[in-house]
């Protein structure tokens, strides 16, 4: 009896589009439904639905529409409502793929899925990065996880790992800095989160997307070598780590050819030397012809921003003539397969499920601790003195919330405890991404939780429109907090790095009143900061997420001790960058654009900076403590790769996090500057603990387009742990024989 009916159930039950069957044990079921044996490896459960689909089937597996209304278009039937949509399939009991963005939490576009579904939303990526700790990503990774799939999506558009080249890009926020490694590691960790709940992640925007003029017409132009030991290694390391069921093609081209349409990219390195086997999936409108399936491309999503739907009736004219062979469809679809069996799709039915708020809330505080950096304590200004009796609080909306980044990664409808309302500051524009490009400041205001943390003192609130009454306010106080943010978001960049709406001048005047000034960056990407000889303390902030003013409260009255590092190096301003004016500035909307990386090539940021021997305000790595730390015993050995072990010591008063490290400083070609390791501690004043690091052997190699693989030349390399990229406190070296490694 149990068997018919758990056979009905697979056979008949599923006459509503997208809803799977559950995985069957009974022999009935087992028979006509092979693949549902969960035991199975899910390759071969995708061998085995492939050989019973029509070409039809198949085909419609790989494209769909936005899952939202859009334009002329009406929500697609079944959706759930989210950025995409794969229809299923009932007669198969395939379900539909739900997917929605992104990294920073579980996106609600236009409210399409009602007003009341909320979501929690951690801090900007970017913040994520400069915990420089992997755990948090992990864990960050699995709470949007947990609640895409509360929410019945089972496709989350996150990972986006695209190296920080300019510091002007728009998006950089949602990206994880600029050093292959951390960026690799972090974006690969929140990945593995994200997976661990049975949601398909990409990884994306593949590749070298670095900035938003232009977005859909720049050419970013570098050579094989430079883009290998950069943007792709990236790449590489978070798809080594996070084993993402999808790879996101970019809008951009690439030497040239669309992403979404590169051969190079997408065939030979991705599918090919890395042996990638899940699919890829297009931006929203990132297709241009059918010729992308054969270069690469398995989905086509957001099928109506194309100008046609490429990879339905086209394709299928293609199989049927013979252009494209029926082989190459089965790749694509087996991909799409493997990736949802893999995930667990097959084997679950969706339902809603409760989230709990409050727990996740946590977990977007602690990232936000961990991710503040301390750029600058004159005098130890900072941790606010317990006895201080007038505190001066300005601007940044600090009364209401901390602001959050816009475009198609914003969680518009975080999550609020009972009371707690929104305030968003329309930025206008037009165009798609007008509608997402309110700054939604998360109800977590920095003005209350500082008033909750000193009742006895006067905590005055002035909003920093004028600054003569800003001013005014500071004179008298012992301590003056101005709270400054930096609207950014997908779809433009900031014209240049200085802080817009006038917050220079504001910042000016009230250091000019008391010098007592602390400053609180929120921004997307660093900015000039001409007044930092004149203010006691800058704390950069980030986009803090759901919790950033109970955060931003906590580091500023020492209850958590700050131990973020920059993921980027903090130019002086926009002369030190290889590009001073980014590129497309003036230009039509739709003129191509050339974005010359071949200037810098592989050696972004920091190691911009050491190869030019610039000296930014602030390299890659730096941030300060109310604690200090020492190191000692360093030993290296070399060999096939450097192994590092050093003990590291807090010599201050108070417990605190340092992040450990390792860096390449020299090789036998010359002097070099690369981040080979690191390792973040919690330690207390006093205790030490022994630290061993061991580098990714590619990351002391050059790739080698003539063997193709990564060659290390025999020889002394000269390491050193640093307290950032430009500060070196102990050094050694080893040799290393002579290897090529596979790409
Ligand atoms: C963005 C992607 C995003 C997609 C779906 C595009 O505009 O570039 O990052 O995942 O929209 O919302």
């Amino acid at each position: 009896m149990k068997s018919l009916r758990l056979a009905a159930l697979l056979l008949g039950a599923t006459a509503v589009l997208g809803t799977p069957p559950l995985a069957a044990q009974g022999e009935t079921a087992v028979a006509s439904r092979p693949w549902m044996v969960s035991t199975l490896s899910a390759e071969r459960r995708a061998e085995l639905i492939l050989a019973q689909m029509t070409i039809d089937e198949k085909i419609a597996l790989l494209h769909g529409p936005m899952a939202m209304p859009f334009g002329p278009y009406e929500m697609p039937e079944g959706a759930i409502g989210s950025a995409g949509h794969i229809p299923g399939n009932a007669r198969l009991g395939i379900p539909s793929l739900e997917e929605s963005d992104a990294s920073l939490g579980v996106t609600n576009p236009m409210m399409v899925r009602g007003a009341e579904d909320m979501s929690t939303a951690l801090p900007s990526s970017l913040a994520l990065a400069a915990t420089f700790d992997p755990v948090i990503a992990y864990k960050g990774g699995r709470m949007v996880g947990a609640e895409a799939r509360a929410k019945m999506l089972n496709v989350q558009l996150a990972g986006g790992v695209n190296l920080l080249r300019d510091p002007r890009n728009g998006r950089n926020f949602e990206y994880v800095g600029e050093d292959p490694l951390l960026a690799g590691v972090m974006a690969g960790e929140s990945i593995r989160g994200i997976q661990s709940t049975g949601i398909i992640s990409t990884v994306k925007h593949f590749a070298l997307n670095g900035q938003e003029h232009n977005r859909m017409t720049a050419d970013s132009v570098i050579g094989e070598a430079a883009a290998r030991e950069s943007d792709l290694l990236a790449f590489q390391i978070a798809i080594e780590r996070g084993d993402p069921g999808s790879v996101m093609c970019s809008y951009n081209l690439v030497n040239g050819v669309y992403g979404c349409q590169h051969d190079w990219l997408l065939n030979t390195v991705l599918k090919g030397d890395w042996g990638y086997k899940g699919f890829v999936m297009s931006d929203w409108g990132a297709v241009h012809e059918l010729g992308a399936f054969t270069a690469g491309l398995d989905q086509q999503s957001g099928e109506q921003l194309d100008k046609q739907v490429w990879f339905d009736k086209p394709l299928k004219e293609a199989v049927a003539a013979g252009t494209i062979p029926v082989a190459r469809v089965d790749d694509a679809a087996r991909r799409v397969l493997t990736a949802m069996f893999a995930a667990g799709l097959f084997d679950r039915e969706p339902a809603k499920e409760a989230i709990d708020f409050l727990a996740h809330a946590q977990i977007a505080q602690q990232e936000a601790e961990d991710a503040i950096v301390l750029l600058q304590n004159r005098n130890g200004i900072l941790p606010i003195a317990a006895n201080a009796r007038r505190i001066a609080v300005i601007g940044g909306h600090a009364d209401a919330g901390v602001p959050s980044g816009t475009g198609s990664s914003q969680v518009t409808n975080p999550w609020r405890e009972p009371g707690a309302t929104l305030r968003n500051v329309p930025l206008g524009g037009e165009g798609m991404m007008a509608a997402w490009s309110n700054v939604v400041f998360h109800p977590s205001a920095p003005l209350s939780a500082l008033r909750e943390r000193f009742k006895d003192a006067q905590v005055s609130f002035n909003n920093g429109t004028y600054p003569e009454s800003a001013a005014a306010a500071a004179q008298d106080a012992d301590l003056a907090i101005v709270f400054v943010y930096q609207p950014s978001g997908e779809g433009s960049d900031a014209p240049s790095m200085n802080l817009p709406l006038g917050q220079d001048a504001l910042i000016k005047a009230v250091a000019a009143a008391n010098p007592n000034t602390v400053v609180v960056l929120q921004t997307g990407n660093p900015v000039n900061l001409p007044w930092a000889g004149k203010v006691g303390a800058i704390v950069q902030a980030w986009y803090a997420g759901q919790r950033g003013g109970e955060a931003i409260a906590r580091v500023l009255t020492g209850e958590v001790n700050p131990s973020g590092r920059l993921p980027l190096t903090w130019a002086r301003d926009e002369n030190q960058l290889p590009r001073p004016v980014i590129p497309g500035t003036g230009a039509a909307p739709d003129a191509p654009v050339k974005v010359d990386y071949t200037i810098e090539g592989s050696d972004v940021g920091y190691r911009w900076f050491a190869r030019q021997r610039l000296s930014p305000l602030y390299w890659f790595g730096h941030g300060l403590s109310y604690t200090s730390f020492g190191y000692d015993g360093l030993e290296v050995k070399g060999g096939k790769t450097i192994t590092a072990s050093v003990t590291v010591t807090n010599t201050g008063e108070r417990a605190g996090k340092e992040v450990v490290q390792l860096y390449l400083t020299g090789r036998p070609g010359g002097s070099e500057r690369r981040l080979i390791g690191f390792d973040k501690v919690d330690l207390a004043p006093g205790e030490s603990k022994r630290v061993t690091l061991t580098a990714d052997p590619r990351l002391l190699a050059d790739y080698d387009t003539g063997r193709s693989g990564w060659k290390i030349a025999p020889g002394a390399y000269e390491i050193a742990i640093g307290t950032d990229a430009g500060t070196m406190i102990t050094s050694g070296s080893a040799r290393l024989t002579a290897q090529t490694l596979r790409p």
